[in-house]
């Protein structure tokens, strides 16, 4: 830790020190020291190659028109279920800020945070597109029979798996009453590239955006709207400058600028009412906004800051 960082690590803690509603908002690279890959870092799931774009594979009509190829990404890439919560989960959990997350690995919950708000679902849900029936992540882990025992989450290895494994694709095994086993077609909770994000899921998030005086976003390349939207939300209520901008889905994140304006009112201690802070390792958009931008790894900065309090 450089001896800039330990000034901003000060920073950071005082801040949370004297914030009434803090609120973090996060991506994949919160999850990245858990060892679950994000998307566009350099080794991240955006730079390997597969017969596919992985957008193109985690879309809604991708899903539909080739579920075995998408079933197949999905056991090897993104169920990862041995992966644990990193000290930036446990800080959150311990501290009891209310979590906004991109994520889908429920490791927020699993480290003890409770209110988690998932705005793009779990990986540990699934349900049934004719009857609705809900399964959880043991039902879909690539064999043949759906559901198993849940003990076999434990030591789950998609890397064991066969391909004919990989491929193959959940049915709903729910009876119907007209006798025999429903047989639709099982689908992740998760909010695939065109589906639209839970309304009250996204309602809670932005009621907590307004209601917040320290908003944390952290791990995240913010190119994902609308959950990015609720960033520039929160700069625009204060009439930062240099906001994030862009439009929905896929905008282009702009707004940047020389301009950057920071909120103005500060308490006697000369910590901002209302701030952004932003830990990322690599320069966002949204930096241009915040009272605080740390670039580093985001379970290390939690870990410093855990030790300043
Ligand atoms: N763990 C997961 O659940 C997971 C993993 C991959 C992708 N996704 C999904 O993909 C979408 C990707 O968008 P996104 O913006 O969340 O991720 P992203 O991959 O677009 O961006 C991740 C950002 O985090 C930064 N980063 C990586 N590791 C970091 C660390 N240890 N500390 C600080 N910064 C770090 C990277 O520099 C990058 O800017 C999301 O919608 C999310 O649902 C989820
Ligand atoms: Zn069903």
């Amino acid at each position: 830790m450089t001896e800039l960082d330990a000034t901003k690590i000060d920073q950071l803690a005082s801040y949370l020190k004297n914030a009434k509603n803090p609120v973090f908002f996060g991506g994949a690279g919160v999850s990245t020291e858990s060892g679950i890959p994000d998307f566009r870092s350099t080794d991240g799931i955006y730079n390997q190659e597969y017969d596919y774009p992985p957008e193109t594979i985690l879309s809604h009509t991708f899903f539909m028109n080739k579920p075995s190829e998408f079933w197949r990404f999905y056991r090897s890439k993104m169920l990862i279920f041995n992966a644990k919560p990193n000290p930036a989960h446990s800080f959150l959990a311990n501290r009891g800020i209310p979590v906004i997350t991109q994520n889908i690995d429920g490791l927020h919950t699993f480290a003890g945070s409770e209110k988690v708000y998932e705005l793009h679902g779990s990986v540990l849900r699934n349900y049934c597109m004719k009857c609705g029936t809900f399964y959880g992540a043991e039902a879909v882990l690539g064999f043949d029979e759906p559901p198993r025992d849940s003990s076999c989450l434990i030591d789950y290895d998609a890397t064991k798996l066969t391909d004919k494994q990989l491929r193959s694709i959940p049915l709903c095994n729910a009876s119907v009453a007209s006798g025999g086993t429903c047989g639709g077609l099982i689908k992740p909770d998760v909010v695939l590239y065109e589906e639209p994000l839970d309304p009250a899921v996204w309602d809670a998030a932005e009621q907590l955006v307004i209601n917040a005086d320290l908003l944390i976003v952290a791990g995240t390349s913010m190119k994902v709207y609308p959950a990015a939207s609720l960033v520039s939300m929160f700069t625009n209520m204060y009439g930062l400058k240099g906001s994030v901008g862009g439009g929905f889905f896929g905008g282009k994140i702009g707004g940047g600028g020389a301009e950057t304006g920071k909120v103005g009112s500060f308490d006697s201690d000369g910590n901002p009412l209302k701030a952004l802070v932003v830990i990322n390792r690599d320069p966002v958009s949204a930096d241009n906004s915040a009272q605080l931008v740390i670039h580093s790894n985001v379970g290390e900065v939690f870990t410093s800051v855990q030790n300043n309090l």
